[in-house]
Formats: structure tokens, sequence, C-alpha cells
């Protein structure tokens, strides 16, 4: 394996696959659609409001997905084509596929629940990061942080069962060395890989590129304060309100992080607050 954590032919193996999905694997028609409009480049954004409109349960998603991104939970947003003419192009499309691929993958559903909501929890903290410390724009935060851990979704898509079994009793650092040796390349390189092909932010592809080790982001300022902002919200999302183990060196690693992104510990105490207080709300709108 190379250090940077790729595992040659594998790798580009998997890029492949990765890149192919359209064509090689068995997608809802509906993700297929949202995935062929965006990866073309002459599309406009009707034809995107086009395609999801048709879609009920998927355009009630992104709408209240866009609402939690900009307003918290209250509903200022209440259409795709209001959503359009509100966030603009690039976010919807953003929205679309990152609610589409998650909304659409079958099988094992307590996995993709969970990832679901964990990746939910990871956006809101992400916002509320950004509009505590002023570090980048919020939506563009919590658009990160809902597609940070898009690769594990795909490897499922792609490896199935065998994902799962090498997934599921490993701890998120462990997970992607277990990864990177089974499949060729990690969950951070993989849903990186993805959203470049469907043209993502540069800054998005980056931040979900290096989550894990947002001091390894070499593409800019922007880039690393959203990826540093994740691997923080991550770590909250993660620890979560009935885990009291102190682990010094998972202490440190916060505390460093923290000072990365200027947040001083009144600002930690009340995003975890927020997160407590919509917890379940979040686990309710996964579930639906
Ligand atoms: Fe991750
Ligand atoms: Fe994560």
């Amino acid at each position: 394996m190379t250090p940077d954590g790729l595992n040659g032919r594998e790798s580009e193996k998997l890029r492949a696959a990765v890149e192919s999905i359209l064509k090689v694997y068995t997608i809802p028609v509906i993700l297929k659609k949202v995935l062929e409009v965006v990866a073309n480049e002459r599309a406009s954004v009707s034809d995107l409001v086009e395609v999801i409109r048709h879609d009920q349960a998927l355009s009630s998603k992104i709408v209240a997905t866009a609402n939690t991104a900009f307003y918290g939970f209250r509903r200022n947003i209440s259409s795709i084509p209001g959503a359009a003419t509100t966030l603009g192009f690039n976010m919807v499309r953003s929205l679309a596929v990152s609610v589409s691929v998650f909304r659409c993958a079958s099988g094992d559903l307590a996995f993709l629940r969970k990832l679901w909501q964990h990746s939910f929890e990871s956006a809101l903290v992400s916002g509320l990061i950004a509009e505590r410390t002023g570090l980048v724009k919020k939506e563009d935060a919590f658009l990160a942080g809902l597609i940070h851990d898009l690769g594990r979704a795909i490897l499922y898509q792609i490896h199935g069962e065998k994902y799962l079994r090498v997934a599921v009793d490993a701890s998120e650092d462990g997970l992607s060395e277990k990864e990177a040796a089974a499949f060729g390349a990690d969950h951070s390189r993989v849903g990186a890989w993805f959203v470049d092909k469907y043209r993502f932010p540069k800054e998005c592809v980056l931040a979900i590129e290096h989550h894990h080790e947002p001091e390894k982001c070499d593409g800019g300022k922007t880039a690393r304060d959203i990826a540093s902002i994740v691997h923080l919200a991550d770590i909250l999302s993660l620890k979560g309100k009935e885990d009291a183990t102190v682990d010094e060196a998972a202490e440190k690693r916060l505390a460093a992080i923290m000072e990365s992104v200027y947040l001083d510990p009144d600002g930690l105490n009340e995003i975890r607050e927020k997160l407590w207080e919509m917890a379940e709300m979040i686990k309710e709108f996964y579930a639906s």
C-alpha cells in the first residue's frame, strides 16, 4: 500500500467502479436520472427541477434538508422550484445527489439509517460551527457535513455485504485502514472521487477527502477550514450524549481541532446542547 492509503491496482479498479456507477450498477431510476442531469455540463437548473419534481419522496427530503441547512427546522422553502430560486443551481445539484444517494441505496436498512442520521447530525453541527466561528459559509459547511461519509454508502452500493463485514465493528479511525486494505481505498477517497465526478465545488471535494485528517488538506484555506469543521462535527456526532468515557488522546485531538477552527469551550457546549436537542427530530426525519 502507498503512504497515502491507496492500494495500487485495486484503487484504480475501485475508482473506475465509482465513476461508472451509473452504467455498471443497478441503481434506482430516480438516482440514475439525477446523476445523468448532473453529469451533463449543459444541463440547466430547470432540467434538474423537472427530474426531481416527479419524485415526491425525494423532493420533500431535498426541501426539508434545504430548510434545515439555511433556517434550522423552520419551513421557509416550500417547493423544489422555490429551493432552486433560493439556493441556486450548485446547492440544489449537490443536495439532489447527496439526498438521492442516501435515499435510494437499498439493502441493510439499519446500516443506512444510522449512516443517514450520522451524516445529518454532522451537517447540522458543521453548519453551527461555521455560524459560530464565521470561518466559512454555513451552507458550505452543512453540505460538506452531509456528504462527508457518502463514500461509505457508495462502497456499500458496490460491495454490498462484504462492505458491511469490514465496516461493522470498526471505529471511524480504524475504518479507513480496513477499507483501504479490503477495497483499495477508504471511504474518504471514494466519496471525493464520486462528488468530483458529479461536479461538486472543489472545496467540498477536498474537505471530504480530508475529513479524517484535515491537517493534510493542502487545497487552500477554505477547503482546510471546511475539512476541520467537518472533522470536529464528525467527532461530536459519534461521541453521543451517553458516552462519558474520557480518552486522553481523543481529548487532546479535540482540543487541537477546536483551536484550529477558533471554537471556544462555551461554543462547543452550546453546539452540543443543540445537537442533543435535535437528535430525536433527526432520527424521525430519516426514519420516515
Ligand atoms: Fe468518515
Ligand atoms: Fe463520519
